[in-house]
């Protein structure tokens, strides 16, 4: 693997061989006082980051770490980029310095692929941390990670993604890679938070969460991203909240087996109730938790495995 920009497209393969070393790195370091590998000694890792996050950044460096990296972090905030600096010039930058990885999150669509292309010469990896709406694909495996470990394969498993598509990167990434992995994906959300196209995924769509409960193997919550509507929602967020929120009412409808999701951060009490992002169904905490084995897998197969120049 060179880089890993999306899962549109990406080989299952591939896919399970990531989620394969996840799981087998999960059980090497289980349980043991030093979590240190020496696998990406004398490798620097840099997070480059334009946008919050809490989970993504910091697991990508706990990550790198544990794997002996070296890991800088950068965020637009406090580097040259508010000096008026330019993200090709920023990562050419970086590149020079001697980055072997460069982790983007950013706010517009196709900004990892286009610094892979600007990387291209120094044969510096890339890794989408999330871009605009477009996608976030270790967000998406770490979910893949987390349902295989509570139901097993994914083959012909029902997951309903809920809310607010439209803005979810994290609903692309998984809509690509849980079909791609056997997975039947039933998109659930008002008409308002769909985007343009839907048609043209590997997806079912309905509108009524109630009755598309009772027959799903997990069901993944999105966050509400307001800082992407601009001029406000359609629904309302009380409105919202009633239609498509998850309330203890509505967990009543999943079977017993079912697994609740959330990338987070949350917003408790409008897409998913306190009781319920804290009851046994809900894999919130492990998702997190896998997301450090799964970031560290992805270090592994671009930077260390045979593979990591193809
Ligand atoms: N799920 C996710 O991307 O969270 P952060 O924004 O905290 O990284």
């Amino acid at each position: 693997m060179k880089h890993l920009l999306a899962t549109d497209g990406l080989d299952p393969a591939l896919a399970t061989a990531v989620l394969d070393t996840a799981e087998e790195l999960k059980h090497t370091l289980l349980g043991r006082e030093v979590r240190k590998l020496p696998t990406l000694r004398g490798r620097t890792v840099i997070t480059l980051f334009y946008e919050n996050s809490t989970r993504t950044r910091v697991s990508f460096e706990i990550a790198g770490k544990w794997m002996s990296a070296d890991v800088i972090n950068v965020s637009a905030s406090s580097s040259s980029v508010n000096k008026g600096e330019s993200l090709r010039d920023t990562a050419l930058t970086l590149a020079a310095a001697g980055a072997d990885c460069v982790i983007i999150r950013h706010p517009a669509s196709g900004a990892a692929q286009r610094l892979s292309g600007w990387l291209a010469e120094a044969g510096t990896a890339v890794v989408n941390a999330g871009d605009g709406t477009h996608e976030h694909p270790t967000q998406a495996l770490l979910d893949a990670a987390t349902l295989r470990e509570r139901l097993g394969s994914l083959e012909g498993r029902r997951i309903a993604i809920v809310g607010d598509v439209l803005h979810s990167r994290v609903a692309r990434s998984n809509i690509h890679l849980l079909s791609a992995l056997g997975a039947e994906v039933v998109l659930v959300a008002p008409p308002t938070l769909l985007p343009a196209g839907v048609e043209s995924l590997p997806v079912t769509v309905s509108h009524e969460l109630d009755a598309e409960l009772p027959a799903v193997d997990a069901v993944m919550m999105l966050r509400v991203q307001a800082e992407r509507m601009h001029g406000g929602f359609f629904p309302s967020a009380r409105e919202y909240s009633i239609a498509y929120g998850l309330n203890e009412r509505r967990m009543k409808l999943l079977p017993e087996h079912a697994v609740v999701l959330h990338p987070g951060p949350m917003l408790r009490g409008m897409e998913i109730a306190s009781a319920v992002a804290d009851s046994p169904a809900s894999a919130i905490t492990e998702q997190v938790r896998n997301g450090v084995h799964v970031r560290m897998a992805v270090l592994y197969h671009l930077l260390a495995s045979e593979g990591a120049t193809a």
